[in-house]
C-alpha cells in the first residue's frame, strides 16, 4: 500500500494519495522521534570531515607583513600552509566591550554568503592601536589599561587577556579549517561549475536585495582590494599539498536525496577555549538542560532548523529554530560568542581540567559554508553581555499587552459555531482568555490566508463577536503555498517569480499540508513586500483588526525533501539553501509582521508566533517549542528550553500547555497550566487527534484549578508588561536563570526547574506526578523571599522544602520589590484596561523596598511616536511610600487607580495618611495581620499616573 503510495506521489496527478501517504507516515509514528530521518555528524559530510580534524598545531600562520591597521579594524591574511590558500582575518574592537573577528577566503571564486539583515546596524568601532609588535606577534589594545589583543604568528592564535589572564582564545587547539571554493576537476563537473558560475552571474543581476547588493558590492570592493594584497604573498615558495577529494565533497547522499554541490566544500570551523570556564549555555533551540553538556564521545549541539517528529528530550539534536549564540558564566564573568553563521552549525562543548589545573571549557563550532563571522562580548556581567547582544541584533518586540494574556488553541476549533461556544465555554466558566486560534483545517483546502465557505461562511461576524467580548483571534498562515492554477497566491508568486528555484531553475515544490507546494523566497526584499501586502484588510478577505497570525512549519518544513526539508541546492537568488537555511522562518516572521503593521497604516503592535526562528527574531515576535507531548518530562522541559531562548534575546517563548501529542491526564493538565501561567507565552494547544481538552472538560475541581491559575496570570498582567517594556528596551531576558541575578552563586548555575519572572518573583512549578512536595532554592545571603500566596517570609539563600496540594503554585516575591497587579479578573485583559491596582510592597531587611509601574494603551505605537505612556517609580523607604515619574515628558491619560497597598513584612502603624503634589491630605484606612506582618492599606484612591505618598506613623 505504501510502495502504491509513493508511486502515485511521483505523478502530480494524485495529490490526494499523496498526502495520505504524508499523514499515514506522519501520524503512524507514535513513540518517539525517527532518528533515521534526521542526520548524525558522522551522516554530515562536513561535519565528520571537520571533526575527524583533532586538536593540535595548527596550519595557518597569519603573515604579519601583509598587516593593515585602520581606524576602524586591523586586516592581515592567513596562509594554509599545507594547501597555501591565503585567507583574510578582519579584527574589529566594537563599541561596548566586544571584539569582532571575521575570517574569509581571500581571493574566492564567487563570494562566500554573509548573513544580511540579522543585525540592526553596522557595529560601530573603536578605536584599536597596535602597542606591541615583533616577528611573532602583535599586541593590540582593546581599551583601558588591561585589555589586550594578542595575535601570534606561528600558529596562528588569538588571545583576548584582561591583565595577565586569557579570558579567551580563539585557534588555541588549532582547530580553525576553512574550506575554500573549487572548480572541479574533472571536465563533466567542470561543466556543472561553469554552469552554475555563469547562473551566478545571471541571477546576481536580477536579484535585487538592497542589503544583498551591499554585501556583494562590498564583497566587489574588497576582492579588489583583497588582489592587491594577495601579491604581498607571491613570495611563498613552498609547494602546496595536493589536495585529495574526499566522499561527500561534491556529492552526498542522505537516503533517497543527493545534494550536489557545485563548487564542493566549503565548511569553516573554529576553535574558541575559555580558561576558568565550566558553565556555558545557549544555543537553542534544543530540547535539553539549560546548562551545556560535554559532547565527546556524542553528536556535537546541531543547529539546523527542522521539523522534528515527536522530538527527544536531553538529546542535542537540532529542532524548529537556532540561535547560534552562546554563554559562559563564572563567578567573575559571563561572556558571549556570537556565531552569524546561517547555514547547518555544529557545535562541540568540552568541559574539563586546563592547563594549571584550571577548569576550562571549549568550544567548537562547525558551518557547512558562509563566512567565519564571530562576535565576542567581554560582558563582564550577564546584564552587559544581554546589553551587547541586543546592541547587534536589537531587543524583543513589545507584544501587544493582549499578547500576554491567555491563548486558546487546538487543531481544530472546526467552524464557527464550535468557536462561539468555546468562547461562551469560557464565559460560562468564568475563566478569561484574550485569543482563540483557527490551525490549518480552517482554510479553503489549505489555501492560507482563506476559509473554508463551509465552516467559517462568515468570518467578519465571528472576529466582531469576539470584538464586543474585547478577544482577538490568531489564525494560521504558513510558507508553503499550494500549487494551483485558481489561487490567487499561488499565482501572483508564481508569475512575479518570486518562487524559490531548484537547481535546475524551476520553481522549487514540495509536499506539506496542502499537497503540492511553493516555496516563497522570503529572502527576497521584494517578495517580503508583496507578502507584507496580503495582510491588508482588502486582500486577507474576512480579516479584521482584532485578528493575528501563526506562522508554523518556517523552518521550512517539507515532507518529502531531506531531513523533511528543503533541499540544500534549492536557490535563492544567487544563493543556495544551504547558505540561508536558517534564516528562512526569520524572514517569513518578519514579513508577516511587517504585513500587520502596515495594514494598520502603522498604528498597532504586531502579534505574531513562528515555530522557526534565528538570532534576532525576537524583532517580530514570539516562539514556541514546537510539538511536544503530553508527558511530564515535556511539561519540565519547557523551562530550559524558554530559558536559553531567554538568554540570546528571544524572550516571548512559550511551549504548548498540555502537550501536543497524546492526551494528558488532569493532574499534567492541571500542573501544566500552573507552570504556563508562569511562563511569557501561554498558549494551549492539542493535536487534531486528541480528546478535546477545554478546560472545563475535567469535573468541577480540575475547572477550578485551571481557572485559579489562569485568573494569577490576569492579575500579574501589569507585571508581565513591565518586564517586556524593560525587555525592548534593554534586551534583558523576561524569564531568567537564577544566575543572571545571582552570578557568584554557583548554586544557581545548574538549575533547570525554578526561574525568575524579571528581579522580583521566583517560581517553582510542580513539575512531578503526584508531589506532595517541592524543594525550592531561595537564592540571596541576607535576600529575603516572601511567599506570593501565604505572604510567609523565608530567608536567603536556602533550600525551602514546600509542602504541595493540587492548588499549589510555588511563587515567591523577592524582599526589596513593589509588584503593581490588577485583582479584578474580567473576561479578557482588554475589558480590565481601566480596573485600578493593588500594590505588593515586600519590604526587604532593610524595610525598604522599589518598583516600577507602566502604562499606555497597550496595543499601539503611541508610547514610541508620541511618547504616550506613564512609567513611574514606586519607592518604599522610610515609612513612606510614593509614586514619582520616571519619564515626565511622557504622558497618558489613565482611569486606573490605586485601589490597595499591601506592605509585606510590615509593622503596624498608628496612622497612614495619602498626600498628593496638589497639596491634598486624607487619612487612609488600613489592617495589620500580626500573623503574617502584612499591613494592608484599603483605597487609597489616587490615580495611578500621579505623584503621590503614602506616610505610615
Ligand atoms: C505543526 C505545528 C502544530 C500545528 C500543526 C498543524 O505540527 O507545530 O502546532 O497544530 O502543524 O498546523
Amino acid at each position: 500500500m505504501i510502495i502504491a503510495n509513493v508511486v502515485n506521489c511521483l505523478f502530480p496527478f494524485f495529490p490526494r494519495m499523496c498526502l495520505y501517504l504524508v499523514l499515514s507516515v506522519f501520524l503512524s509514528i507514535t513513540q518517539a522521534v525517527d532518528r533515521s530521518n534526521f542526520k548524525t555528524c558522522d551522516q554530515s559530510a562536513f561535519c565528520s570531515r571537520q571533526r575527524a580534524l583533532k586538536p593540535g598545531q595548527s596550519s595557518y600562520r597569519a603573515l604579519l607583513e601583509t598587516l593593515e591597521l585602520s581606524d576602524s579594524h586591523l586586516t592581515v591574511q592567513l596562509l594554509n600552509n599545507n594547501n597555501k590558500v591565503l585567507l583574510l582575518l578582519e579584527l574589529y574592537r566594537l563599541q561596548g566591550n566586544m571584539t569582532r573577528v571575521k575570517i574569509n577566503e581571500l581571493k574566492p571564486i564567487k563570494p562566500r554568503y554573509e548573513v544580511p539583515d540579522v543585525l540592526i546596524t553596522d557595529p560601530p568601532t573603536e578605536l584599536m592601536s597596535v602597542v606591541a609588535q615583533d616577528e611573532h606577534r602583535v599586541v593590540l589594545s582593546l581599551g583601558g589599561e588591561d585589555w589586550r589583543l594578542i595575535l601570534s604568528a606561528q600558529p596562528f592564535r588569538l588571545d583576548i587577556m584582561e591583565g595577565p589572564q586569557v579570558l579567551l582564545s580563539l585557534n588555541s587547539r588549532g582547530l580553525l579549517a576553512f574550506e575554500q571554493l573549487r572548480i572541479r576537476k574533472d571536465t563533466i563537473s567542470h561543466k556543472i561549475s561553469s554552469t552554475v558560475g555563469s547562473m551566478w552571474d545571471k541571477i546576481k543581476s536580477v536579484f535585487s536585495s538592497k542589503s544583498q547588493t551591499d554585501t556583494e558590492e562590498a564583497g566587489e570592493k574588497e576582492d579588489t582590494e583583497k588582489h592587491d594584497k594577495e601579491k604581498v604573498s607571491e613570495g611563498e615558495e613552498e609547494e602546496a599539498e595536493e589536495e585529495v577529494d574526499q566522499p561527500g565533497m561534491w556529492e552526498e547522499t542522505f537516503k533517497t536525496h543527493t545534494d550536489t554541490k557545485p563548487n564542493g566544500p566549503s565548511s569553516i570551523s573554529l576553535d574558541f577555549s575559555l580558561p576558568g570556564v565550566e558553565h556555558v549555555y545557549g544555543i537553542p533551540e534544543h530540547a535539553d538542560g539549560l546548562r551545556l553538556k560535554n559532547t565527546d564521545g556524542g553528536d556535537p549541539y546541531r543547529l539546523y532548523n527542522l521539523d522534528v517528529f515527536q522530538y527527544e528530550l536531553f538529546n542535542p539534536m537540532a529542532l524548529y529554530g537556532a540561535v547560534p549564540v552562546l554563554l559562559s558564566h563564572n563567578t567573575h564573568r559571563t561572556m558571549g560568542l556570537f556565531w552569524l553563521n546561517a547555514a547547518e552549525t555544529w557545535v562541540d562543548v568540552s568541559s574539563g581540567q586546563g592547563s594549571s589545573e584550571v577548569p576550562q571549557t571549549d568550544v567548537r563550532w562547525i558551518s557547512e559554508s558562509g563566512i567565519i563571522d564571530v562576535f565576542i562580548m567581554l560582558g563582564p556581567r550577564p546584564n552587559d553581555v544581554f546589553t551587547q547582544y541586543a546592541s547587534l541584533t536589537g531587543t524583543q518586540a513589545f507584544p501587544p499587552l493582549s499578547s500576554l494574556a491567555y491563548h486558546q488553541c487546538r487543531w481544530n476549533y472546526n467552524d464557527q459555531e464550535d468557536v462561539s461556544a468555546v468562547d461562551q465555554g469560557f464565559d460560562e466558566h468564568d475563566i478569561p482568555y484574550d485569543f482563540i486560534w483557527l490551525d490549518i483545517e480552517h482554510t479553503d483546502g489549505k489555501r492560507y490566508f482563506t476559509w473554508d465557505n463551509n465552516k467559517f461562511p462568515q468570518p467578519k461576524d465571528m472576529l466582531q463577536g469576539l470584538l464586543d467580548k474585547r478577544r482577538k483571534m490568531v489564525t494560521i498562515v504558513d510558507p508553503h503555498i499550494k500549487v494551483d492554477s485558481s489561487y490567487k497566491i499561488h499565482t501572483e508568486i508564481r508569475s512575479r517569480g518570486y518562487y524559490i528555484k531548484n537547481k535546475d531553475g524551476g520553481d522549487y515544490e514540495g509536499w506539506c499540508w496542502p499537497g503540492n507546494a511553493g516555496y516563497p523566497d522570503f529572502t527576497n526584499p521584494e517578495m517580503r513586500k508583496w507578502w507584507a501586502s496580503m495582510f491588508a484588510y482588502d486582500q486577507y478577505e474576512g480579516s479584521m483588526g482584532n485578528l493575528y497570525t501563526w506562522n508554523d512549519m518556517n523552518e521550512p518544513s517539507v515532507f518529502n525533501g531531506p531531513e523533511v526539508t528543503m533541499h540544500k541546492d534549492a536557490l535563492h537568488g544567487p544563493w543556495e539553501h544551504r547558505d540561508i537555511h536558517n534564516l528562512y522562518g526569520f524572514y517569513v516572521q518578519m514579513a508577516t509582521a511587517e504585513g500587520q503593521i502596515q495594514r494598520s497604516g502603522g498604528l498597532e503592535r504586531p502579534f505574531v508566533l513562528t515555530r522557526a526562528f534565528f538570532a534576532g527574531s525576537q524583532r517580530y515576535g514570539a516562539v514556541w517549542t514546537g510539538d511536544n507531548a503530553a508527558e511530564w518530562g515535556h511539561l519540565k522541559m519547557s523551562i530550559p528550553m524558554c530559558l536559553s531562548l531567554g538568554l540570546v534575546g528571544i524572550s516571548f517563548c512559550g511551549a504548548d500547555v498540555g502537550g501536543f501529542f497524546k492526551t494528558p491526564s488532569a493532574e499534567l493538565l492541571v500542573r501544566w497550566y500552573q507552570a504556563g501561567a508562569y511562563q511569557p507565552f501561554f498558549r494551549a494547544h492539542a493535536h487534531l487527534d486528541t480528546p478535546r481538552r477545554e478546560p472545563w472538560l475535567f469535573g468541577p475541581d480540575n475547572t477550578a484549578l485551571i481557572r485559579e491559575a489562569v485568573r494569577q496570570r490576569y492579575t500579574l498582567l501589569p507585571y508581565w508588561y513591565l518586564q517586556f517594556y524593560h525587555s525592548q528596551r534593554t534586551g534583558q531576558p523576561v524569564m531568567r536563570p537564577l544566575w543572571v541575578e545571582y552570578p557568584e552563586d554557583i548554586a544557581t548555575f545548574s538549575i533547570d526547574d525554578e526561574f525568575l519572572i524579571g528581579r522580583d518573583l521566583l517560581v517553582h512549578p510542580v513539575t512531578d506526578e503526584g508531589s506532595s512536595g517541592v524543594t525550592a532554592y531561595l537564592p540571596g545571603n541576607g535576600e529575603v523571599w516572601y511567599d506570593v500566596h501565604t505572604f510567609q517570609r523565608h530567608d536567603g539563600a536556602q533550600n525551602l522544602s514546600i509542602p504541595v496540594t493540587m492548588s499549589s503554585i510555588p511563587v515567591f516575591q523577592r524582599g526589596g520589590s513593589i509588584i503593581c497587579r490588577k485583582n479584578r479578573v474580567r473576561r479578557s485583559s482588554s475589558c480590565m484596561e481601566n480596573d485600578p491596582y493593588t500594590l505588593y510592597v515586600a519590604l526587604d531587611s532593610q524595610g525598604n523596598a522599589e518598583g516600577e509601574l507602566y502604562i499606555d494603551d497597550g496595543h499601539t505605537f503611541k508610547h514610541e511616536t508620541d511618547k504616550q505612556f506613564i512609567h513611574r517609580r514606586l519607592s518604599f523607604t522610610g515609612n513612606s511610600l510614593s509614586s514619582s515619574d520616571l519619564s515626565p515628558d511622557s504622558q497618558f491619560p489613565t482611569a486606573s487607580w490605586v485601589e490597595q497597598v499591601n506592605i509585606l513584612g510590615a509593622q503596624k502603624p498608628d496612622a497612614v495618611t495619602l498626600t498628593t503634589t496638589d497639596g491634598g491630605e486624607s487619612s487612609v484606612g488600613f489592617e495589620f495581620d500580626p500573623d503574617t506582618a502584612v499591613l494592608t492599606l484599603r483605597k487609597p484612591g489616587v490615580n495611578a499616573g500621579v505623584n503621590w505618598t503614602l506616610h505610615l506613623r
